[in-house]
C-alpha cells in the first residue's frame, strides 16, 4: 500500500529505533522509583523557592505543596523535592495509567513526531479521525442512538457544546434541568449549572437551571417518587420552556453518591413525554466501571441523546445522536487537543476497549474492590474515624470521623504528608476520594496506599 512521506517518516526504523532506546532509559529511572519516600534535604530550598514563586503568581498557594519532577512509576510519582507520593487522585481523574507510563512515552513521541503542536477543527490528522472512531465505537450498541462526535480539550468546553446543541435543536426553550449537588465545570454556563453557591458567587445568571433532588438510596423508592414528583413540578410550573437535563449518573465533585437504573429510568420516561433532551456528563466516570461508559453500566443506552466525556480519554468530546446534530456554524475549536493528547488519547481508548479493564470481572472493577475491602477492613477497626467505603467502581471515597470540612481537609493533609494522594468531595458530610490509575496499578500498589491511610488512621492530630 502507498504511503505518504508523513506516515514513512513516523515509521522510519531509526524512529522505532530512538523509540526503543527513550523506553530503555525510561525503564532505568522508573525502575529508582520503588516507594514513598521523603524529600531530598538538598533539593529543599529551590523547592520551597518555586512553591512561593507558583503561589505569588497565581494568587494563592497550592492545596497540596506539589510540583512534579517529571518522573514517575505507574501511581508513584517524585516530585522536584526528590519525594515519591502515591498518587490516588491523578490530577482528579486524568492520568488513568499513572505516571511515566511507557504507553504514554509512545504516544508522545507520536505527537511529537507530527508537523504541529496542536490540532483543530480547521486542520487535524487521522489521528483525530481514530480518536472520534474510538468513543464512537465506544459509545455504541445495545440501542444507543449516539452518531456523532466532535472533540475538545476540556470537560467543561465539551459540555458548553453538548448545551448548545441542545438549546438549538430545542429552540425557544430556553431552561436546563440539573440535579442537586451536580458538577459541570467552571465556565460561566458550566459554574451556573453546577449546584454550589461558592462556584458562581457574583456570576450574572445567563441560564435558568432547575433543580432535581438525586437519588438516595437509603430511600430507593420514596426517593424516585420525591424526584419524579419535583421533575414534574418544574415541567408544570415552566411548560415547553425545558431544552435538556444534565446528568451525571455517579455524582463526582458533589460527594461520590451513585445513581440507580430505575430511579434514571423513571425521569426519563418523564423528560421523553416532554421532549426534553437526556444529556448525560461522564467526564469524571469515563472508564470509572465495569462498562466504559456509566450509561451503559446503568443500561440506559437508547434513552440518551447527548453524551460528554472527558479526564481520563486525554481529549474531551461531546457525543450526540442523529437528531441533535447542530446547524453549521454551531460548533467550531482552534484547538481539539495537542497531537500528543491525541495519540495518547487513542492509546488509552484503544487499551481500554481491548486491554481486559472492562467488564463486571475486568482489572477496573477488581481493582476497585480490592481498594474498597482495605476500606471495609478500617471502617470496622475504626469504626470512628471511617465511614464507607462509597462510590462506585473506581471512584472511591469514605467519610472521616463525621465529615467536617476542616477535619476532614487535616485528614487529608496528614494523608499527603504520610505519601498518599487523594482529595475532597461532597459538602455534608465532605468526603475523602480516590480516582485510582486503575489502568496503572497493581494488587501491591493498592495495598501500599491502604497501608498509609491505616498508618495515618493511627497517628494523633
Ligand atoms: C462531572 C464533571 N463534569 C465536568 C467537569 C469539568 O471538566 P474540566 O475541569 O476538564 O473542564 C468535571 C471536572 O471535574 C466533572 O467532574
Amino acid at each position: 500500500m502507498n504511503k505518504s512521506l508523513g506516515e514513512q517518516f513516523h515509521n522510519d526504523p531509526r524512529v522505532r529505533e530512538a523509540k526503543e532506546s527513550l523506553a530503555k532509559v525510561l525503564a532505568d529511572y522508573r525502575n529508582r522509583i520503588t516507594g514513598v519516600r521523603p524529600g531530598d534535604p538538598a533539593l529543599e530550598e529551590r523547592y520551597e523557592q518555586w512553591l512561593h514563586d507558583t503561589g505569588r503568581m497565581r494568587g494563592r498557594d497550592l492545596f497540596f505543596p506539589y510540583l512534579g519532577s517529571g518522573l514517575g512509576s505507574g501511581p508513584l510519582v517524585e516530585l522536584a523535592d526528590g519525594s515519591v507520593k502515591m498518587d490516588f487522585i491523578t490530577g482528579i481523574g486524568v492520568h488513568g495509567t499513572g505516571h511515566s507510563h511507557p504507553a504514554m512515552l509512545d504516544a508522545g513521541i507520536d505527537g511529537a513526531l507530527e508537523d504541529t503542536v496542536m490540532q483543530g477543527n480547521l486542520q487535524q490528522g487521522p489521528v483525530a479521525c481514530a480518536v472520534m472512531e474510538l468513543f464512537l465505537q465506544a459509545a455504541s450498541g445495545d440501542g444507543s442512538r449516539i452518531a456523532h462526535c466532535f472533540l475538545t480539550s476540556s470537560g467543561a468546553m465539551a459540555n458548553e457544546n453538548a448545551f448548545k446543541i441542545i438549546f438549538q435543536k430545542n429552540a425557544p426553550a430556553s431552561r436546563f434541568l440539573a440535579f442537586r449537588r451536580c458538577f459541570t465545570g467552571r465556565s460561566l454556563a458550566t459554574a451556573q449549572m453546577t449546584d454550589k453557591a461558592a462556584y458562581r458567587e457574583g456570576l450574572p445568571v445567563t441560564l435558568h437551571v432547575d433543580y432535581v433532588p438525586f437519588y438516595n438510596a437509603t430511600r430507593h423508592d420514596e426517593s424516585i417518587l420525591e424526584s419524579v414528583s419535583v421533575l414534574r413540578e418544574h415541567l408544570a410550573r415552566h411548560p415547553g420552556q425545558y431544552a435538556g437535563m444534565c446528568m451525571e449518573l455517579i455524582q463526582g465533585e458533589g460527594g461520590y453518591y451513585p445513581g440507580h437504573r430505575e430511579f434514571f429510568t423513571a425521569l426519563i420516561e418523564v423528560l421523553k413525554e416532554h421532549h426534553v433532551a437526556v444529556m448525560i456528563d461522564e467526564v469524571q466516570s469515563f472508564g470509572r466501571t465495569s462498562s466504559a461508559f456509566a450509561f451503559q453500566y446503568f443500561g440506559l443506552q437508547p434513552l440518551v441523546d447527548v453524551v460528554t466525556v472527558g479526564k481520563m480519554s486525554q481529549v474531551c468530546a461531546t457525543l450526540y445522536s442523529e437528531e441533535y446534530n447542530p446547524r453549521p456554524g454551531l460548533l467550531s475549536q482552534t484547538f481539539t487537543s495537542s497531537s500528543a493528547a491525541l495519540h495518547a488519547s487513542r492509546r488509552i481508548l484503544q487499551d481500554l476497549l481491548g486491554g481486559g479493564y472492562l467488564g463486571p470481572e475486568g482489572t477496573i472493577m477488581r481493582m476497585s474492590e480490592r481498594f474498597r475491602d482495605h476500606l471495609r477492613r478500617l471502617a470496622s477497626a475504626y469504626p470512628e474515624q471511617v465511614g464507607g467505603p462509597f462510590g462506585l467502581g473506581a471512584m472511591v471515597a469514605f467519610t472521616f470521623a463525621d465529615g467536617q470540612k476542616d477535619a476532614t481537609v487535616a485528614f487529608l493533609k496528614r494523608l499527603y504528608r504520610n505519601g498518599l494522594m487523594g482529595f475532597v468531595a461532597g459538602g455534608a458530610p465532605v468526603r475523602i476520594r480516590f480516582l485510582p490509575p486503575v489502568m496503572g496499578i497493581t494488587d501491591a500498589d493498592i495495598d501500599a496506599a491502604a497501608a498509609i491511610i491505616e498508618q495515618t488512621l493511627g497517628e494523633e492530630d
